[in-house]
Order: structure tokens, then sequence, then C-alpha cells
């Protein structure tokens, strides 16, 4: 069965990176949002990524507005009933994605594929809470999702090989390249770059050398696009220590245990650029390294 209506639940970062892939791949999508200022800011995120997308050249003007003519917005979740596909990307608690997958499991038809874009939570735990654990599917996105070409589909032992494949195709159909992962825990990419990440905390943490040298390093000396730190608070240090505990507990390797001074800065607020405070500060033209 094609995949022809999307629904994305969720338009945050990640759910509006994803409405609006889905809408450029020529998916009918409908956005749900739990009320009309989530909706209004999602819809900003958005026109906002578009608008950067024409300026680069990218898109044209009508390409922008096709892609904004096929997304509609909903607060009310009775209007996913007539999706193929369901992608959530709502607050990353598996008590709200369960809730919204077991309202969606008596209201969309047996063919629906609900699809999480978690980066940390178990995939088999979101399946075993509804009817139809075979449809149940990990579609995990990178950040900034226009950009990013990967697309991790990950099974868990109960998915079957039609969701999996119809799956893949789906995230071609919007461009994207899928890598199969299994139900582990970072599955392939945070699995590698989240202990790089924490290991770049504990070389500043020893005092090796300072963040703007530790990310030069990695961009001068290996080509990476961003430093560690610069990516740490792009993805934002909250999300890093989630995912990172969320690791230590499903393996007890110390590769995967959060150092103190990431801890710490959570405690305080530094999540990163979303903050406007991270490793850097954001305020002014260009970053600064704030002390740690
Ligand atoms: N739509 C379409 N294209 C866009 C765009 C948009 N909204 N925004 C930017 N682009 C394009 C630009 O046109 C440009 O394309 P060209 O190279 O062909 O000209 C390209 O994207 C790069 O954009 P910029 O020049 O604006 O910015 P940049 O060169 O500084 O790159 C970056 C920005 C893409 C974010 C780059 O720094 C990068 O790749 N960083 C690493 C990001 C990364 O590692 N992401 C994964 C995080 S981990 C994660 O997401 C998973 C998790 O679970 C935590």
């Amino acid at each position: 069965m094609k995949i022809q209506k999307v629904g994305v639940a969720g338009c945050g970062l990640m759910g509006s990176g994803i409405a609006e892939v889905a809408a450029k791949g020529g998916f009918d999508v409908l956005v749900r949002e739990v009320d009309e200022r989530a909706v209004e800011a999602g819809r900003g995120r958005i026109e906002g990524s578009l608008a950067r997308a024409l300026k680069r050249e990218k898109i044209t003007a009508e390409d922008r507005d096709e892609v904004l003519g096929r997304v509609r917005f909903t607060t009310e979740i009775e209007a996913l009933a007539d999706r193929d596909i369901v992608i959530e990307a709502v607050i990353e608690e598996l008590a709200v994605k369960n809730e919204l997958f077991g309202t969606l499991d008596g209201l969309c038809p047996d063919h629906t594929i609900f699809a999480t874009n978690t980066s940390s939570l178990t995939v088999s735990e979101m399946a075993a809470a509804v009817e139809r654990p075979d449809r149940v599917v990990g579609l995990h996105f990178f950040n900034p999702v226009p950009v990013m070409k990967l697309v991790e589909v990950v099974r868990t032992i109960a998915t079957s090989d039609e969701t999996w494949e119809r799956s893949q195709a789906f995230a071609r159909a919007l461009g994207k390249e899928p890598i199969t992962a299994g139900d582990r825990s970072g599955f392939v990419v945070n699995l590698l770059l989240v202990p790089y990440m924490l290991d770049a905390i504990r070389q500043l943490e020893r005092g090796v050398a300072s963040i703007e040298d530790i990310d030069k390093g990695m961009v001068l000396g290996c080509g990476y696009p961003m430093g560690p730190f610069t990516l740490c608070d792009f993805v934002g240090n909250d999300t890093t220590l989630r995912i990172a505990d969320i690791m230590f507990d499903e393996y007890r390797e110390s590769r995967y245990a959060a150092p103190p001074l990431l801890r710490r800065m959570v405690a305080m607020g530094r999540y990163g650029r979303k903050a406007g405070k991270g490793f850097y500060d954001y305020s002014g033209e260009r970053p600064v390294p704030l002390p740690v």
C-alpha cells in the first residue's frame, strides 16, 4: 500500500523539518500540534526554513508556495485518522508517545504505519503498547532535517518486512538515504557520536585544550563541519545528556557516562544555541566561548 497521506505529530525543531521534507517530497502532510500557539510556532519554523532555502537558491518562490500548500495544520488528533503513516516528533517521554500512539491505534486503519523519531527511547516499548506492533518502526532524522541526508530506519523484533520496506521507500521518497538499525539505544549514529561529544567534554575537564582549540582541531584536522562543542550546543546539551543517560542505563559502559560538567551545565540552563548559551555565548555577532 503506497504512502500518500503523511501525519506529523509535533512541530518543534524535528517535526517541522520532517513536515517540510515530506511536503517537498510531494506528500499530503497534516501536522498536529497541541494548541494554536504551537501550530503558529511550527508554521513559522517551516516558513523560516523555506525562506532560508529560497535565499540560498535551493528552491524557487513557486516551490516554496507549493510546499506550503501541501502542509495543513490541526490541533485535533482525530484529524490524523486518514493518514497512511504518522511520524511522531513530540517530547522525548515514553508515556506521551505511548498515549499518542494508543489513541491513534483506535482511529487509524490497519495499514497505517506508526513511526517514531525518537533518538533515545526504546521503539519496542512503543510497539508493545499498541495492537499493531508489526506496523511500528523508528524513523530517526538528523538535525537540520532539510539538510542532513540520513534516516535511520529502526526495526524492532516485531516490525514486519512490509513495514520496513515501506518505511525505507518512504525515506527515499523524501530524498533521504535510509540505513537500518536494530532497536538498541543510540542506533548507529548516536552510539558513535555521543561518546565522541562526551570525550570532548572530558578532554576539556582535564584541561587538555580550550573549547575553541578542540573545536578547531576537529574542523581543521578531520574536516568535520562543526567541532564537538559547537555540535553539543547545536544538538542541545540537555538532549545529549538525556541520550547519554539512557545509553549508560542500557550498556553500563563508562564511555556513555555523562561527565559532571555536562550535568552542571544542564542544571544551569546552558542548553546550547536554543538557550542562547552553552559552551558558547550566542548573544553577539559570533559565538564566544564561555568559562566552564
Ligand atoms: N533547506 C535547504 N537547504 C538548506 C537549508 C534549508 N533550510 N539550510 C541550509 N541549507 C543548505 C545550504 O544551502 C548549504 O548548501 P550548499 O552546501 O549546497 O551550499 C548547506 O545546507 C549548508 O548550509 P549553510 O551554508 O547555511 O551552513 P553551514 O555550511 O554552516 O552548515 C550545517 C550548517 C549543515 C548545520 C553543518 O554545519 C553541519 O552539517 N553540521 C553538523 C550537523 C550534524 O552533525 N547534525 C547531526 C546532529 S545529531 C542528530 O541530529 C541526531 C540526534 O539524535 C541528536
